[in-house]
């Protein structure tokens, strides 16, 4: 992929969503199966280009055929497109805007404020009585290197060396993250380091840590097992690691077995892996701030629509899934959880 341009990325793919459409798992970003190569456009959101200069190429690379009639994919450009499309799926894209956007959003920084009690440009259903509930269990010190994936702009990872001392790597695939991360804490490079990164490859050496934490991410890597062994392997000896997760069961009919907090997918992963945990259910908070989500989200909608951000508004209502009621453990769908593996 290294040697393909944005343009002949966005080709390819656009192309094989016709013949060949994806079914992403876990991603609300894209309506799937479209119809056109103008319905196709939608996948690179605000990114779409014009691939009519990629297509001389393509062909000359025999990724493509070329007819009077139209363009299309020979069967080493269908397998390049499928590869391409992994490493770029429609959430790829999702990421890209809302990092380029939010950090310059103000009613993203003021929702954030009132939603979760601080502003950490969070992506998430942890509020600060999560975060901190973390930080309390964790013990981190100034003395500790601590790693968060999936960090974003980083500020959840500056708000914990802020409060501790802990020197604070960051890790994220999203290179805009990862640069207004580094922009904005430039004073701070003694105790806060960002790094493009993988989960799928991850980019430090065995025993690099104490503390690795990863609040909504690990829903992402392509073979979770793999990811958390390797993580483990990345903890120093007396090391932790800490996720949130949510387990979602969207069926009304199907078991509800797997909200239970040793048989979410995280669970039986960290089980299947030989990994013995611990963990705390946040389900009752998190379905308050779902409620003060939607609420906040749809007061401050003109706001966000006024700066060009309805697709913000957009996301933070359809990831707000509890209604006005009560918490109820028996009816509710989901649960969200804190986990602790130590070595
Ligand atoms: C739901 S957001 C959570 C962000 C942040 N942890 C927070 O709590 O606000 C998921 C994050 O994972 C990142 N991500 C998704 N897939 C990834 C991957 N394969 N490797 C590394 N980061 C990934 C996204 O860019 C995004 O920042």
């Amino acid at each position: 992929m290294d040697s393909l341009s944005e343009v002949e990325v966005q080709a390819l793919i656009a192309h094989a969503e016709l013949v060949d459409p994806v079914e992403t798992p876990n991603n609300n970003h894209y309506s799937f199966y479209p119809q056109t190569l103008e319905d196709a456009g939608a996948y690179f959101r605000c990114f779409r280009v014009d691939w009519s200069s990629a297509y001389p190429a393509l062909v000359a690379r025999g990724l493509m055929v070329a007819t009077p009639e139209r363009v299309a994919l020979t069967e080493s450009g269908l397998a390049a497109a499928r590869t391409v499309r992994a490493q770029r799926p429609p959430i790829w894209y999702f990421y890209k805007e809302y990092y380029t956007a939010g950090p310059k959003s103000a009613a993203f920084a003021r929702y954030c404020e009132e939603v979760f009690g601080k502003h950490l440009h969070q992506a998430n259903f942890s509020d600060m009585p999560q975060l901190d509930f973390l930080l309390e269990v964790a013990a981190l010190d100034a003395t500790m290197r601590v790693l968060d994936l999936g960090c974003g702009v980083g500020m959840i990872a500056e708000y914990i060396s802020d409060v501790t001392g802990a020197h604070v790597w960051g890790m994220d695939y999203m290179p805009e993250a990862i640069a207004a991360a580094q922009v904005r804490t430039t004073a701070k490079r003694d105790r806060l380091a960002f790094d493009v990164g993988n989960l799928d490859a991850l980019p430090y050496p065995d025993g690099a840590f104490d503390a690795i934490l990863s609040v909504d991410t690990l829903y992402m890597p392509r073979n979770l097992d793999d990811t958390l062994r390797r993580i483990y392997r990345m903890l120093a000896p007396g090391g932790q690691f800490f996720v949130f997760w949510m387990e979602m069961v969207w069926d009304p009919d199907a078991s509800r077995t797997m909200l239970e907090p040793n048989q979410t997918t995280l669970a039986t992963a960290l089980t299947r892996v030989g990994l013995t945990f611990r963990a705390w259910d946040f389900s009752a908070g998190t379905w308050g701030l779902m409620q003060r989500k939607r609420v906040v989200a749809e007061r401050m909608r003109a706001e966000f629509e006024a700066e060009g951000n309805g697709f913000i508004y957009e996301n933070l209502m359809a990831e707000s899934i509890a209604d006005s009621g009560e918490y109820d453990s028996t009816s509710c769908n989901f649960r969200r959880y804190l986990y602790q593996v130590r070595v």
